[in-house]
């Protein structure tokens, strides 16, 4: 896809996002927030939905949380938040930030799964449980987080990289930790995976193997 077509899929998928009314959230939040980045990011992060501050201004993880993922991506990774895509869940706020209802998740999935596909990351970051059981259902997140998968998606194979929400480090020195040591071997990973681009051919049967 030519850096032209990705741009024109996403703004029809934003334009999408943002003149849809069909849930209470849509209806009802300040601005919805489709997500933003690097068209050819080798990785995205996904997280769960917006909160206060991306309510407001229309852009994904611009509060603490966000604060939280710049400082590690920049202190792990050496990336800037312009080298990744960044996207949630659920494209709305829900009310005093809740748990999305499935009906909301089923709601923006087509989107979602359109902006993968148009990015095409080596690696998708899940951040907190909503995200990871999108690609790993069925699993607790104090379980997984930070053992990186491939799961096909799509009839494409992606590494997933389930990590603990930065919301949920910012409560928990605990999680904090693990939230840390998980950049870290993202860290490794992502050298692995620079040094051998080619590492995720499209495959065509159901694959859902364990990376490390
Ligand atoms: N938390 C999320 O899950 N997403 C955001 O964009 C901000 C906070």
């Amino acid at each position: 896809m030519t850096t032209q077509e990705k741009i024109t899929k996403l703004d029809e998928i934003a334009e999408e996002i943002k003149s849809f009314k069909g849930l209470d959230i849509a209806k009802n939040c300040t601005r919805p927030v489709p997500g933003e980045g690097n068209l050819d990011a080798q990785i995205m992060f996904i997280g769960e939905g917006p909160g206060f501050n991306e309510d407001m201004q229309g852009r994904p993880f611009v509060g603490q949380a966000g604060k939280l993922l710049e400082k590690t991506l920049l202190e792990s990774l050496n990336l800037k938040r312009t080298d990744v895509y960044i996207t949630n869940i659920i494209k709305y706020r829900p009310p005093d930030n809740r748990d999305p209802f499935p009906d909301e998740i089923e709601a923006c999935r087509d989107w979602l799964d359109r902006q993968i596909a148009v990015i095409k990351p080596g690696i998708i970051v899940t951040l907190g449980r909503f995200s990871m059981a999108k690609f790993i259902p069925d699993v607790s997140i104090s379980r997984v987080h930070g053992q990186s998968r491939f799961v096909e998606f799509g009839g494409v194979r992606y590494i997933i990289f389930p990590m603990y929400h930065p919301a949920a480090a910012l409560r928990s020195g605990t999680v904090m930790d693990g939230f840390i040591r998980d950049f870290n071997k993202l860290k490794s990973l992502l050298h692995q995976e620079v040094a051998v681009p080619d590492i995720l051919p499209p495959v065509t049967k159901a694959a859902q193997t364990s990376f490390f």
